[in-house]
């Protein structure tokens, strides 16, 4: 899809990946529409023409709010960019259970329940694109964050799903798989901590620039799957083939081995 002219809906703009996507959809001519629960984060990324709609997208009030103010300021949405979420350090096996919903909650339920929202309006025109950021977890199982991983692959299951269901209203879906990527992330998760062989891996981390540019490109050219860095395709294939051995490595660095 063209991206000049076109609006852009980011949830989780204020900083990290949303935001850098902002910028790179701005620079590409696009008009924004920025949400997250940080005001002065939206503004630093959309500047003085984004609309800026603070808020905790999890609540369904939100999410009816930042597409009602979008559809009055633009009048349509052409890109919905599913992008906030949150990760969590802990073994499922003691996780409290409302760590476990309010992840879920996040990382699946509030890209479904914007979906809905949009999906309407890009029916009637016949025309739109819908971006999940899932993550690299959500193609293969990392353990040191299993929940964050089944949340991922329910997001890529979804996006999947929902190409087949709106092929005819001529809307696109694309999943997005990072690697990993240098932002607060790390730093933001629920609990937990990066496991120490995964740290040090920050070295080989792409920049939230990088990445937003690799989103930029992949809907310019109507990809169904975006994996960056393209190496982490090596590990996808990798759980493929020799799936036990992938696993006695991941438990390896997870210290469970
Ligand atoms: N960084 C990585 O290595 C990596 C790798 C693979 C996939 N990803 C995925 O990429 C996406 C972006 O992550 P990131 O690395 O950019 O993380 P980040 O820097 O922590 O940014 C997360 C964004 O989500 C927003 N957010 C969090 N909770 C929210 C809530 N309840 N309501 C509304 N907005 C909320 C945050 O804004 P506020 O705090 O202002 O609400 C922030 O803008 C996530 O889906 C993540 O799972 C990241």
């Amino acid at each position: 899809m063209r991206i000049e002219g076109k609006i852009v809906l980011i949830t989780g703009a204020s900083e990290g990946i949303g935001a850098a996507c902002a910028k790179e959809f701005a620079a590409s001519g696009a008009k924004l529409s920025l949400t997250a629960r940080s005001e002065e984060g939206l503004r630093r990324a959309g500047g003085d023409d984004a609309l800026v709609t603070a808020g905790d997208i999890t609540d369904e009030a939100t999410r009816r709010r930042v597409v009602e103010r979008t559809l009055e300021r633009y009048g349509a949405i052409d890109i919905l960019i599913n992008n906030a979420g949150v990760g969590i350090y802990q073994p499922t096996w003691e996780m409290p259970m409302a760590e476990a919903r309010y992840l879920m909650e996040l990382n699946f339920f509030a890209p479904l329940g914007m979906t809905q929202l949009v999906a309407p309006h890009m029916r009637a025109r016949k025309s739109g694109m819908i971006v999940n950021v899932g993550s690299i977890g959500g193609k293969v199982v990392l353990p040191w964050m299993t929940l964050y991983s089944v949340t991922k692959f329910a997001l890529g299951a979804l996006t999947e799903g929902q190409r087949m269901e709106l092929r005819r209203d001529g809307i696109r879906t694309m999943i997005v798989c990072p690697g990993y990527v240098k932002t607060g992330f790390q730093k933001n998760v629920r609990a937990g901590q990066t496991p120490g062989a995964v740290a040090n891996a920050r070295k080989f981390a792409i920049t939230a620039e990088e990445c937003a540019e690799a989103i930029r490109r992949g809907v310019e050219r109507d990809a169904r799957t975006v994996v960056t860095p393209r190496s982490g395709w090596l590990l996808v294939a990798a759980m493929r083939l020799f799936p036990a051995l992938v696993e006695s490595r991941m438990a390896q660095i997870n210290g469970t081995a």
